[in-house]
């Protein structure tokens, strides 16, 4: 896909952290792992995400799309960033918790980092759009931070409306599976994967584990959801990664939906809710506070 190319070299100029960019990277590690994007994966049609526009303007809130643990803007929410542009709306990304090199693995550093990061896009986005309120919507590490980022972020809770999580491992998950996602570009692109994220070291990883620190401040907290926040944790019975009662939040006011109750038949895995048009239905209805049938029921990815 050839904008997706386009885009993502984009946004390597683009990135900097700490001014380090200009650095030259290099391309491979002793043991020959290539830290380039392979082209398996670039060339796929599942790649590459509108580019952010701030002059973009809808009746809806503008949407912030979080991608999970290993992913990346252009690899995960990207397909539904495009289909909520068609129904008119606003939606902005970036990649958070990479490490410099490679760029393109997403959500591995540190997440309180992250979750500084992710604050600072809510706000610019809000800010430059000229909205009053921000939604969101995130999948697995991404409905992590979707919650995570108004707790303990000061002044988010105040400028975002409706939260809408897929699959967060809010109580506890184990890393195993996480680079599942990367099946699109082939068993290939999933084994590189798995094995950079060996290499360079995961803090996310432990921190959403049982026990981890992210895992302890949601179980420490009086109340996980702020105030003015309408949050919709979206949960499939077959996701094996990270089980329903391990993304439930049992808290008032928050809606904690079943993929099975509307679309029985559909085994969706954990990497599969960004693509499910079940799951795509239930976040429509979430963001407009409806229950349309905006999509007939699917069968999802069993990954
Ligand atoms: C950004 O959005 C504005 C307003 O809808 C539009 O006129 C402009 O063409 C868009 N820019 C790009 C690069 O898509
Ligand atoms: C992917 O590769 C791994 C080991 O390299 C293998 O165990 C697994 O069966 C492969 N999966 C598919 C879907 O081919």
């Amino acid at each position: 896909m050839a904008i997706g190319i386009q885009l993502f070299s984009a946004l390597l100029a683009a990135w900097s952290i700490g001014g380090v960019s200009a650095l030259p990277s290099p391309s491979k590690d002793a043991r020959g792992l290539s830290f380039d994007i392979p082209s398996a994966l670039t060339s796929s049609n599942l790649y590459g995400a509108p580019a952010n526009n701030f002059s973009c303007e809808s009746s809806h809130n503008p949407v912030v799309m979080l991608h999970g643990l290993t992913a990346n803007r252009e690899v995960d929410l990207n397909l539904l960033q495009y289909e909520l542009n068609g129904r008119g709306y606003c939606t902005f990304s970036k990649t958070y918790g990479a490490h410099v090199i490679p760029s393109w693995i997403g959500g591995l550093t540190d997440m309180r980092g992250s979750a500084k990061q992710i604050a600072d896009f809510v706000r610019e986005v809000q800010q430059k759009t000229g909205a009053s309120k921000v939604d969101i919507v995130g999948h697995s590490e991404g409905g992590v931070q979707s919650v995570y980022v108004p707790l303990t972020q000061d002044g988010i809770s105040d400028i975002v409306e409706h939260i809408v999580a897929l699959g967060p491992a809010i109580h506890g998950a184990t890393y195993y599976g996480f680079t599942d996602l990367w099946y699109i570009g082939g068993n290939v692109t999933r084994t590189l994967v798995g094995q950079l994220v060996d290499l360079l070291g995961c803090p996310a990883c432990e921190q959403l584990a049982p026990d981890g620190l992210v895992t302890n401040q949601f179980a420490a907290a009086d109340k996980i959801v702020q105030d003015g926040n309408k949050v919709t944790v979206i949960a499939s019975s077959s996701d094996t990664l990270v089980p329903v009662a391990v993304s439930t939040i049992d808290e008032p006011g928050v809606k904690n939906v079943l993929v099975q109750t509307t679309c029985p038949d559909d085994g969706v895995g954990h990497a599969g809710l960004a693509w499910d048009k079940s799951v795509w239905r239930l976040i429509i209805n979430a963001l407009e506070e409806t229950d349309d049938e905006v999509f007939p029921c699917e069968n999802g990815l069993a990954f």
